[in-house]
């Protein structure tokens, strides 16, 4: 295991009616905040309404930014940027999934910044300072509620890049799963993929880490368990609270402290995004099975076999190969079975951009599990066709 500092600062408040909070979580950073939302979901199921009644009780002044939209623009965080500049805004306030989360943390950045937000975006080492960051999540799946990224989208260019800071992970997040009982099958899906490929990501890891692997199978036992459950009975609580808070320890940085490694399979999504505007909890279930296939060898194969195994209840007796074989089915199956695609045709990808996508991610795979070159990239992308 490698050395680490363990600080996760966020404070929590998970379950029903933690709403009532808000007006403690936001009033320790200032008495004026910037709720940002996106296409309108907060409005309709009545939290933005309940948010505000109550910072309007407690005397805390609030301005709104809305319209961020799924896979967020630079052009909305310019523009809640300059908002927090002209309106003395002292904390940020997302209320929705991890796009809006995503767009407040580089606004919350950009406010106490000089120059262009897209620099920060560039380059995470820019983030010097932010606006206090309080969220209330409506969707699982990015974990952005508690950790560090955001994940910025400039069409223009089509770049969709991740920038990391201490300083952009909220202070506070608001928890409630049963608000997440109104998300579609397609994003209760999607967003499940997320989640198993942010435990992915950490646990195929070329360094040691016994007791995170452990923790992160059983973080991935309970997505496959309450991940269908959500998608065939959308209020079922207890399936909706135990993905909220496998979503935020999924990637909230608990798992890969000792094994920093950097992702593989994110970093080829966000270029399907960043060139299609495809839902990235799809694309990453679309690609993680071919993936896992193409860095199945002799050196993989036992870790793959434990997975099986442990995960996937795949039998132990069987020679490693199999076992990592079915382990990849069963992950492949379990995607269909969620309802998410197999092909990136089903989510209108063609051959156009394969090549520049492949050759742009390929220069972020320094250090991965299996390190793959651009023609590599390509063949996975064209054997996901
Ligand atoms: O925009 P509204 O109207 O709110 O509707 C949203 C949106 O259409 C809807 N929704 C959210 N909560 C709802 C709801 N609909 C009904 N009831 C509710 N309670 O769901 C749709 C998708 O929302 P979005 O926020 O885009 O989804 P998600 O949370 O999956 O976020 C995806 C974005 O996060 C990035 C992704 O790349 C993508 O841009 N990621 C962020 C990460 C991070 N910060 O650490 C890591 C991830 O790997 C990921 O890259
Ligand atoms: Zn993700």
């Amino acid at each position: 295991m490698e050395n680490f500092i363990y600080s996760i600062p966020t404070t929590i408040y998970f379950g029903k009616g933690q709403i009532e909070h808000v007006s403690q979580a936001v009033r320790p950073y200032g008495k004026k905040a910037l709720i940002v939302y996106g296409g309108g979901s907060v409005k309709k199921n009545g939290i933005f309404d309940r948010v505000t009644e109550i910072l309007e009780h407690e005397g805390i002044a609030w301005e709104e930014l809305g319209g961020v939209e799924p896979n967020p623009r630079i052009e909305t965080v310019r523009k809640g940027a300059e908002l927090c500049k002209a309106g003395n805004i002292e904390v940020v306030l997302p209320i929705g999934g991890g796009s809006t989360i995503d767009c407040a943390k580089i606004i919350a950045a950009g406010a106490l910044y000089d120059g262009d937000a897209w620099d920060l975006v560039l380059d995470g080492k820019k983030i010097q300072a932010a606006l206090p960051i309080v969220a209330v999540l409506t969707l699982a799946a990015t974990g952005s509620e508690m950790d560090t990224a955001a994940v910025i989208s400039d069409m223009a260019s089509n770049n969709k890049l991740g920038t990391k800071s201490e300083h952009i992970r909220p202070k506070a997040a608001i928890m409630d799963p049963s608000y997440t009982e109104t998300v579609n099958a397609w994003h209760t899906a999607a967003g499940t993929a997320d989640i198993m490929s942010h435990i992915l990501e950490s646990y195929f890891s070329n360094a040691e880490g016994y007791m995170q692997d452990r923790m992160a199978e059983g973080l991935l036992k309970t997505c496959i368990q309450f991940g269908i459950r959500a998608v065939e009975h959308p209020d079922d609580y207890e399936a909706r609270a135990n993905l909220m808070w496998a979503g935020s320890w999924a990637i909230n940085d608990f798992l890969k402290l000792g094994k920093l490694v950097p992702w593989s399979v994110h970093p080829m999504e966000h270029e399907l995004s960043a060139y299609y505007d495809i839902t990235h909890g799809a694309g990453l279930a679309i690609l993680t099975p071919h993936w896992m296939r193409h860095v199945l060898n002799t050196r993989t194969v036992e870790k793959f076999r434990t997975y099986g195994v442990n995960v996937w209840d795949v039998p132990a007796d069987l020679p490693s190969m199999e076992a990592a074989e079915l382990a990849i089915k069963r992950t492949a199956d379990y995607f269909k079975a969620l309802g998410l695609p197999s092909r990136l045709s089903e989510v209108g990808i063609d051959e156009k951009y394969l090549e520049i996508m492949a050759e742009k991610s390929a220069s972020r795979m320094k250090g991965t599990y299996v390190e793959l070159t651009k023609d590599e990239i390509l063949q996975i992308f064209k054997e996901a066709m």
